[in-house]
This record gives C-alpha cells, sequence and structure tokens, in this order.
C-alpha cells in the first residue's frame, strides 16, 4: 500500500540520511527502483512529473500500475507516490487518482500567490493524508519545459512556506536538473545552513541530484537534506547499456528483438544506479 512521504522523512531527518526520489518513466523503470528498494530494505519515493505522467497515459494508469506492482511484487518496504513539479491543477489530479505524496511548484509566482495556493493545496491534501512538497526558489536547468535559473532561496520566504506546515520543502541553493556545466559552482552550503536555521525541523528537499559529487551530497545531508530527486542519471546509463546491447548487435541475434531482452540491460542498469544512491544517501536498511 503507498504511504504518503511524511513519516519517512521525519525519520531520515532524525536519523541523518535521505530517502531518494526516483523518477518513473515506464513500466520496467517502476519495477526497477521498486525491486531494488525491496532488495536493500529502503523507503523510496517514484516521482512523476507531469509530462512523464502524460507519457504513461494518464495519471490514474500510473497509480493502477505502481499499485498493481505493489501488490503482486510484494513489495513491503514504504513506498510514496508522488507527483514532482506539480501545477496547481496538476496536484489536484494526482490528489484525486490517488497518488500518495504531490509537489506543489509554485516558486514561479510571487511569493504571496506562492503561499496561497501552497495553503490551499496542503490543507486539502493532509485532509487525505497525503504529503505535501513546496518550492522557493526556483531549481536551474531544464525538466519537462520548465526551465528554472537556478536560484539560491530566499530565507525569509522559506520560513513563510514552512510555517504553512508543508511537509517538505524544496529550496534552491544553485542545484539545477540535469548533468552539471564544467564550470558550475557547487551547492551553496552556507545558503542551505541558513535556510536550515530559518525553518527549524522542516525536511529539505535538493533536487537535480544528477552529477552532485558524493562529498557535498553527505554535506548537504548533515545540514538538514531528507530527500534527494534522482532523474537524469538513471535515463543516462538505461541509456547507455541499451546502446551497448545495440551496437553490439545482440538485438539481431536470436530473439534479440524481443523487449523482454532488449530493455533487459537498461532495466538491471537502473537497479545498480539506484542502489548506488541509496547507498551514497544511507537509505538501505532503513525501511
Ligand atoms: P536530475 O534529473 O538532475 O537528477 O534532477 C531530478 C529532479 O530534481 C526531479 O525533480
Amino acid at each position: 500500500m503507498l504511504v504518503s512521504a511524511k513519516e519517512m522523512l521525519i525519520k531520515a531527518r532524525d536519523g541523518k540520511y535521505a530517502v531518494g526520489q526516483f523518477n518513473i518513466n515506464n513500466l520496467e523503470w517502476t519495477k526497477a527502483v521498486l525491486l531494488t528498494a525491496q532488495e536493500n530494505n529502503s523507503p523510496v519515493i517514484l516521482g512523476v512529473s507531469e509530462g512523464a505522467g502524460k507519457y504513461m497515459g494518464t495519471y490514474d494508469a500510473v497509480v493502477g500500475m505502481v499499485n498493481g506492482l505493489l501488490k503482486g511484487l510484494k513489495i513491503t518496504v514504504p513506498v510514496a507516490l508522488h507527483l514532482d513539479h506539480g501545477s496547481f491543477e496538476g496536484a489536484y489530479a494526482c490528489i484525486e487518482a490517488g497518488f500518495s505524496s504531490v509537489m506543489f511548484d509554485g516558486s514561479h509566482y510571487a511569493i504571496e500567490e506562492n503561499i496561497e495556493k501552497s495553503k490551499k493545496i496542503i490543507a486539502d491534501a493532509f485532509a487525505k493524508g497525503i504529503s505535501v512538497e513546496c518550492e522557493v526558489g526556483s531549481i536551474g536547468g531544464e525538466e519537462d519545459g520548465v526551465v528554472g535559473a537556478g536560484e539560491i532561496a530566499d530565507t525569509a520566504e522559506c520560513k513563510q512556506i514552512a510555517d504553512l506546515g508543508v511537509t517538505m520543502l524544496a529550496a534552491g541553493i544553485g542545484n539545477i536538473h540535469g548533468q552539471y556545466p564544467s564550470n558550475w559552482a557547487g551547492l551553496a552550503f552556507d545558503a542551505l545552513a541558513d535556510i536550515k536555521k530559518s525553518v527549524g525541523d522542516m525536511p529539505l528537499v535538493l533536487h537535480g541530484g544528477t552529477g552532485i559529487p558524493d562529498d557535498m551530497i553527505k554535506k548537504a545531508i548533515s545540514l538538514g537534506v531528507a530527500k534527494i530527486n534522482v532523474n537524469t542519471e538513471c535515463q543516462l546509463t538505461f541509456a547507455a547499456a541499451t546502446r551497448e546491447y545495440i551496437l553490439a548487435g545482440k538485438d539481431l541475434k536470436g530473439k534479440g528483438y524481443d523487449p523482454r531482452k532488449l530493455l533487459g540491460p537498461g532495466f538491471e542498469a537502473i537497479k545498480t544506479t539506484v542502489k548506488e544512491k541509496m547507498d551514497l544517501f544511507g537509505s538501505v536498511n532503513k525501511a
């Protein structure tokens, strides 16, 4: 059964580790992430962007697929199904469809409007036991056509959103989605420490987990990050493994064209990446 992200993040915050959010795109992705979480006895958050939701058909289809896999694969570790970077309307659609967690990304609105919309979603989601993530200071890079400039969140604004009682807060600290440019300045740890001081106990979320050096990940966790989002890295390792299979001509041998074979190496590559991240984030055996 899907659970809200609240309890797993409170445990992570108190235990000084982070729960990974791994974005899913299809059945193979979802199965790979769920099986890896179960094998490593780790809590996990399945992230679904609005674009990925459309790609998979409908939010209802996503909920049906995930619930079916939880039951059929006998997944017993805590799993949250979370809308990633949702719009106001998208958040309500996922609440209706049966997601157990939603992100409302109001970072592109003026803070007053972000607060007003966040407040409404928090009240309506909490009434159904659904956790909520809100964002202050847009995350840089491009994700599903949403382009952010990579801001450092304003500390006072973080406190205003945290004071609404949101479950977890994503605050920009120089992180960006996708691969980091070679001249990236790194995470702004001073800003992270200031934000943490102003929001107290609030579990913080680090987006753009792909390509952040291990030592920075560990430092971010020590400063209050309890959830880390990873998307691009699974896409890269999946693509590399699939490319290798095809370049080796394996799709042309026997029934190597069968999708159950063709997608096998990519599936295993996602599992390996997810396990590496769970080890790094410290969530192994924390279910
Ligand atoms: P990456 O694609 O950089 O791993 O970021 C994922 C993310 O933050 C999803 O919200």
